[in-house]
């Protein structure tokens, strides 16, 4: 007899459906599986044979086939093992109905029975609502995840006993619906930009580069405060909105890093990966094409601390997900892809002694030290950092001042302002923040007067900048007129946004 079924996979984060197929046919007692298994996915049938023997129920000895369709894409990852052992059953006349038709299947089996999580349930059953489905039975730990979701019927189950009595009819309670303001946690952070003493320059470019989505580097001298102020990024940085929650989500369910019992992303991520990582735990790929850091930082922030320690190759593949928000993964076959429209902070020492510039540290590296240190970064991905920080040593009456700091939530209103206003401003596109405008935003929102192109004029030719240079000083400008609430960009925006420029040049 032959049994068909649903199922689903993932490819990155898009979901399609499979069919599965299985037929039992008298002959040689032995299991075929046909349509572009890999490894992972043949391996389901030792775990079905002994799920379905340990579940009490009868197993076969016959010739099985089991056909995942369609039969020109690769097959990979856990999720086929409910639908071929419920597949097996029905096939052997164990069921006592047709419900199994009604549902798609999604989940792996350990070798009792029970239902093992599998990561990535939440793109899957996106898409595959996308695509129209509307029943699943899914394993009982993807329950929260798959509580977000609204519009489909979801029975989350423990064993593959549970699965078949309710086939047979047994009323199971589908997965209800959460609110996702109930999961956001408030957080406590043990750094406050209150904290911070003095460097009001820094604070300064970078509320303007978490309000706008732009990057930024910080270059300084050793114990300046530079991590110190990148650490306190994360609690000026606006609230998620339902929306981009998923979008993150998606990703860090794909690569298996979700908090089971909460189910969804309710802060904005901030990855800190070390220089040591490798390319493929950078930007992605692998064995398995796991989405990299670039993509968990997805509508977050990469901090890359002590940047010229990364291995150039790491630092180069980064320029093309800075440009395109997105990464691509070749894989044998097929390419997958993934977000990452994230923004990046870095820091670093001007020098290997790292005083090179300070107002009151002697510098004992030399010029070919120099050069070559900071050499490290290109130009290529210097011109993607739209703010770049000078980040001095302050001074003692500035450190021992007692003077109150404005505090990280004070900041963060203006921040959540701003954002606000660029959520209008870009509703019905899918442009969040000033920093991913192309070129129509542009034109429709960074217009500016004579005197404003006087001035970037002078700096394009003073600081040779390039095209994207230039447009990210406008866009950067962009910001500030928006923190200072006004509606046209003026020549004091632009010049404070070049103010954040060419650095470089003075290092190089
Ligand atoms: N502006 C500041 N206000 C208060 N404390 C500060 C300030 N700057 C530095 N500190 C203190 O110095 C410590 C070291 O600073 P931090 O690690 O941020 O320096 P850094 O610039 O990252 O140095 P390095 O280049 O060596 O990495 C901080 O943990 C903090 O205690
Ligand atoms: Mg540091």
């Amino acid at each position: 007899m032959l049994a068909k079924l649903s199922s689903y996979a993932l490819d990155g984060i898009v979901g399609y459906a499979v069919d599965v197929e299985v037929d039992i046919n008298s002959g040689l007692p032995g299991y075929e599986l046909v349509g572009l298994a890999s490894t992972a996915t043949k391996e389901s049938k030792e775990r079905v044979r002994s799920a379905i023997k340990n579940s009490g129920f009868l197993y076969p000895a016959k010739r099985i086939i089991v056909n995942l369709a369609p039969a020109d894409t690769k097959k990979e990852g856990p999720f086929f093992d409910l639908a071929v052992a419920i597949g097996l059953l029905a096939a052997t006349g164990q069921l006592e109905n047709k419900l199994y038709k009604d549902f798609v299947f999604v989940g792996e089996l350990s070798l009792d029975g029970k239902l093992r999580h599998v990561d990535g349930i939440m793109p899957l059953l996106i898409c595959a609502m996308q695509e129209g489905k509307k029943k699943f039975v899914i394993p009982a730990d993807n329950a929260r995840e798959a509580s977000y979701i609204d519009g489909i019927e979801v029975y989350a189950l423990a064993t593959l006993r549970e699965v078949v009595e309710m086939l047979s009819g047994v009323q199971f309670e589908p997965v209800g619906l959460s609110g996702y303001q109930d999961a956001r946690i408030q957080h406590g952070y043990d750094v406050d930009f209150a904290d911070v003493k003095g460097q009001t320059v820094a604070k300064r470019a970078l509320e303007i580069a978490v309000a706008g989505g732009h990057n930024a580097l910080m270059i300084g001298p050793p114990g300046a405060g530079k991590t110190m102020l990148a650490k306190c990024v994360p609690t000026i940085m606006p609230d998620m909105t339902f929306e981009e929650a998923i979008e993150v989500t998606k990703v860090h369910s794909v690569a298996g890093i979700l908090d089971n019992s909460i189910g969804i992303v309710t802060t904005r991520p901030f990855r800190t990966p070390h220089h040591t990582s490798t390319v493929p735990a950078l930007v992605g790929g692998g064995m398995k094409a796991k989405p990299g850091e670039v993509s968990l930082a997805n509508h977050g922030v990469l901090f890359l601390d002590e940047m010229p320690e990364y291995s150039r190759h790491a630092l180069e593949t980064l320029r093309q997900p800075l440009e395109d928000r997105k990464v691509t993964i070749s894989r044998v076959m097929r390419t997958v892809e993934y977000p990452a429209n994230f923004m990046l902070i870095a820091s670093m020492n001007p020098c290997p002694c790292g005083n090179f510039g300070s107002k009151n540290q002697v510098c004992r590296c030399t010029p070919q030290q120099i050069h070559n240190y900071i050499g490290k970064l290109s130009g290529p991905l210097m011109d993607r950092i739209d703010l770049q920080i000078e980040v001095d040593n302050i001074s003692y009456d500035e450190f021992r001042s007692p003077q109150q700091q404005e505090t990280s939530a004070q900041i963060k209103q203006r921040v959540e302002r701003v954002r606000a206003l660029q959520r209008e401003r870009f509703k019905g596109t899918s442009i969040m923040t000033n920093a991913e405008m192309g070129p129509r935003e542009m034109n429709l929102y960074c217009k500016i007067d004579k005197d404003c192109e006087r001035l970037l004029q002078k700096a394009f030719d003073k600081l040779s900048l390039s095209a994207r240079g230039t447009t990210r000083i406008l866009k950067v400008a962009r910001t500030i007129a928006d923190i200072e609430g006004c509606e046209d960009i003026k020549p004091a925006h632009i010049a404070e946004a070049i103010q954040y420029r060419g650095i470089d040049r003075k290092y190089y």
